[in-house]
């Protein structure tokens, strides 16, 4: 184990003997679009402060479902989820938006970016809800934009940037208000090679400077960045592995 992955490990386990960034409770997650589906039954999961956990699972298991239901983008069916100590299943939708602004940054599989601001603008966007001054947010996103390589494309809209930069705009967005928690749906699902290689770099340094993060992959090597494996099968965990990197 690397003496950063060490420093990680101890400060998480130090940090988890407190309060967990994340408790799912029992969740399930019913949809019924004519017929009813059920996207999540009774999942229970902790992800510990500082944590690194990736979810592994077929198309249609419920990874999506789950790290919507974590980030309060949706509410569950029946159970609970708490984020920083924050009831997340119980808060009205103002004050989950509230607490994915300043707690959770959510990088999806689609990059979901405005189209018509530019890449400094997208990744300021989440600042409003912590009441920066424009010119505060302005600076927190060129210097988000720059950690990820993106410092000379500030002033481009997302149509004038490739998949791979949109991606890293994304993170860079998931990153600006410094979040306790990192929600990742297949971030190297639709970019080359090399720019996931950087996105997973940017993850183990998160890790390494103590965030808790819970990414969704299907991919094997992606997943085995993380401490641990959750696979998840009909919207049921089924078992929990150990990587190598714990
Ligand atoms: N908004 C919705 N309305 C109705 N059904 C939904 C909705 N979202 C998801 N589902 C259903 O819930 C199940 C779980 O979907 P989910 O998106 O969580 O899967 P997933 O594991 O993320 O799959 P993938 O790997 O393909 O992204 C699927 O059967 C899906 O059809
Ligand atoms: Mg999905």
């Amino acid at each position: 184990m690397s003496e950063t992955a060490a420093t990680a490990t101890a400060a998480a386990t130090e940090a988890g003997e407190a309060e967990p960034t994340v408790v799912v409770d029992e969740v399930s997650k019913h949809y019924t679009v004519g017929s009813r589906v059920t996207a999540l039954d009774g999942v229970s999961l902790t992800l510990p402060t500082g944590s690194y956990t990736a979810i592994m699972g077929p198309s249609g298991s419920g990874k999506s479902s789950l790290l919507n239901l974590i980030g309060g983008l949706d509410t569950p069916s029946s159970g609970h989820v708490a984020v920083d100590g924050k009831s997340v299943s119980t808060a009205s939708e103002d004050e989950r938006a509230a607490i994915r602004g300043t707690d959770i940054g959510f990088v999806f599989q689609t990059f979901n970016l405005m189209p018509r601001l530019t890449a400094v603008e997208n990744v300021a966007l989440p600042l409003v809800f912590d009441g920066w001054s424009r010119a505060d947010r302005i600076d927190r996103a060129v210097d988000r934009l720059e950690a990820v390589g993106l410092g000379d494309r500030t002033d481009h809209v997302p149509s004038e940037l490739s998949g791979g930069q949109r991606q890293r705009v994304a993170i860079a967005r998931a990153l600006a208000p410094d979040p306790a928690l990192i929600l990742a749906d297949e971030p190297t699902g639709n970019v080359d090679t090399d720019t996931g290689a950087t996105v997973l770099d940017i993850f183990d340094e998160l890790h390494a400077a103590g965030n808790t993060i819970l990414l969704v992959t299907h991919e094997r090597h992606v997943a085995e960045r993380a401490d641990r494996i959750v696979h998840i099968t009909d919207g049921e965990i089924g078992s929990i592995e150990a990587t190598g990197e714990a």
